[in-house]
C-alpha cells in the first residue's frame, strides 16, 4: 500500500521535530498533527475500522530510524482505554468524532484519583512528555471516533514500550 501524501507529510514533520529541544519539538509536532487532522479526510478505510471487542489500534507509520510510530485508534461507542501513563512522549490529535479524556493523579502507588474530564472534538491536540499525565481516553458519544497517536518508540515496541497501566482495584 502506498503511503497517503498527508501521512508522509505528517511523518516528515515529526521526523524533523524529534531532533529539536522540547518546546520546539512540541510546537512542530502539534503543527504536523493539526495539518493531519483538519481539512481533507485521508485515512484509508482499513485504518478506520473499528473492532467490536475493544478500541482498535492500527499502525500507520513506523519511523525507519525507530524514533517514533504513528497509529490510528478507532473508538466505537462506549469503548475506552485503561487508565495509564506513558513511558514515552506522546501526541494525540482527534481526527474524527468526539472523545472524552479523563485525567487522574496517583501518589505513592495508590489507586488513581480522578481529577476531571475534557471533551476532545475533531481537531483537538495534546502533547505529553514521558511520565507526565495519567489519563484515560474513551468514546461516550453515539458515533465512532478516530484519533491519531504519535509515540516516541519504534513500531515493534508499541505493545510494551508506551503505556504504564494503573490498577483501580
Ligand atoms: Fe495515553
Amino acid at each position: 500500500m502506498s503511503i497517503p501524501t498527508q501521512l508522509q507529510r505528517l511523518a516528515d514533520g515529526i521526523g524533523a521535530a524529534v531532533g529539536l529541544a522540547p518546546d520546539g519539538m512540541e510546537r512542530e509536532i502539534r503543527a504536523a498533527l493539526r495539518d493531519a487532522t483538519t481539512g481533507e479526510r485521508w485515512l484509508p478505510l482499513e485504518r478506520r475500522r473499528a473492532n467490536h471487542e475493544r478500541y482498535a489500534r492500527h499502525l500507520l507509520y513506523g519511523d525507519p530510524a525507530g524514533r517514533f510510530s504513528v497509529l490510528s485508534l478507532v473508538w466505537d461507542h462506549g469503548q475506552e482505554s485503561p487508565i495509564h501513563g506513558h513511558h514515552t512522549w506522546c501526541a494525540v490529535g482527534v481526527y474524527d468524532g468526539d472523545l472524552t479524556e479523563t485525567h487522574y493523579r496517583s501518589q505513592g502507588g495508590r489507586a488513581p484519583v480522578e481529577l476531571g474530564t475534557a471533551q476532545r472534538a475533531a481537531g483537538s491536540l495534546s502533547f505529553d512528555l514521558p511520565q507526565s499525565a495519567i489519563h484515560r481516553i474513551g468514546n461516550r458519544s453515539g458515533a465512532v471516533a478516530i484519533s491519531l497517536h504519535v509515540y516516541g518508540v519504534a513500531a515493534d515496541r508499541i505493545a510494551t514500550g508506551v503505556n504504564r497501566l494503573y490498577s483501580t482495584a
